[in-house]
């Protein structure tokens, strides 16, 4: 039966958490979008107010004004915040990247960086994607700079110093495109596997689920999170968009989005997924308008409110899947 009612309260019967990747500047200066944010959805994400970049302009100082605007907003609506990210290859800060570091000082700043950010956040993040996108795309490990420096163990200290200063926040592992069974998520899936092996206090594994373009099957995507949940993880869907190739955007645009919406939903509550989070909140707040080529390659109206904050019917699907 369908429903007026906004999409957090129908989440909350349902114990789901229904999110939006959030932008800290957007909340202080949009109303309509703080309301938005405030009224529908029962979880929030940094965009990217968390990431290594925003957060250390330089080498021994933070800046934390943006984290704390998203985490004082969330704790004042009563919404758990996803901790995005502690350690990734990309947004690091610009000092950084031209810094001449040996492989010791380059741990010694991973550890002072994921304790300092888990510990000032201790009382209001309660998960954290502690590691952001180690696998590249072919499946393996991604070259990084944490990489090259500490092999795969990188990814066992960060979880592990995380654990430390948090012991009582879920720790995930996140990436993309390894939401359905398919090469990269064999090798995410491996991966997990093998820091589990060594004792690593990871609980879980995001799959962002950038369905750009090509939309991962669901029923792929319920064999995959079976298989992690079948590790002893949980999963969550931790970044969904949903885009067409630019200039193949079909007429029943919004009615086909809204069918995928509604689909991966419902795959989440066969599987026990928990939450579901997007990237972004209005059409007119996607990172697809704005991320290199992006804009050429991709329809950018991938989120549940259009430009103007009004309801697309991919928001209505999400709804009506989570009220019946
Ligand atoms: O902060 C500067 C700002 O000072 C400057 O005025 C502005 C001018 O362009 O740039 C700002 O930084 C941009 C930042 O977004 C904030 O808008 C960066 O250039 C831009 O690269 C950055 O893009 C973010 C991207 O991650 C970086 O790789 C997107 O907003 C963000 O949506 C995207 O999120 C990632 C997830 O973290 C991980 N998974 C994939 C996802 C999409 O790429």
């Amino acid at each position: 039966m369908p429903t007026d009612r906004p999409l957090r309260a129908v989440a909350g019967e349902r114990a789901v958490d229904v999110g939006a990747a959030v932008d800290a500047d957007r909340l202080r200066t949009d109303v309509s979008y703080r309301a938005l944010v405030r009224d529908e959805f029962t979880v929030v994400t940094a965009e990217n107010a968390l990431k290594m970049g925003p957060l250390r302009p330089a080498p021994s100082t933070y800046d934390f004004a943006d984290a704390d605007a998203i985490v004082n907003f969330a704790r004042a609506h009563e919404m758990p915040v996803r901790g995005h990210t502690l350690v990734w290859h990309n947004q690091t800060p610009t000092w950084f990247q031209s810094w001449d570091y040996t492989d010791d000082q380059l741990r010694r700043f991973l550890r002072e960086h994921v304790q300092t950010v888990v510990g000032r956040y201790r009382r209001s993040v309660g998960t954290w994607d502690v590691v952001n996108e180690a696998v590249d795309d072919d499946g393996s490990m991604r070259e990084t700079v944490w990489y090259d420096a500490m092999g795969e163990e990188y990814l066992d200290r960060a979880f592990e110093w995380a654990a430390e200063v948090n012991p009582d926040a879920d720790r995930y592992y996140n990436d993309y495109g390894a939401d359905a069974v398919n090469e990269k998520s064999d090798a995410v899936y491996d991966l997990l596997g093998r820091l589990l092996d060594r004792g690593v206090p990871v609980d879980g594994v995001g799959l962002q689920l950038h369905a750009l373009g090509d939309w991962p099957d669901p029923d792929s995507i319920a064999e995959n999170v079976r298989r992690f949940q079948d590790l002893g993880l949980d999963v969550q869907i931790t970044e969904m968009d949903v885009a067409f190739p630019a200039g193949e955007v079909p007429h029943d645009a919004a009615e086909r989005q809204a069918d995928y919406y509604r689909e991966v939903v419902e795959t989440c509550l066969d599987t026990g997924v928990e939450t579901l989070v997007t990237w972004g909140v209005r059409d007119g707040d996607t990172w697809l308008r704005a991320f290199r080529d992006f804009p050429e390659r991709f329809s950018g109206d991938p989120l549940l409110f259009d430009d103007r904050g009004q309801r697309k019917p991919a928001y209505d699907a999400v709804r009506d899947v989570l009220s019946t």
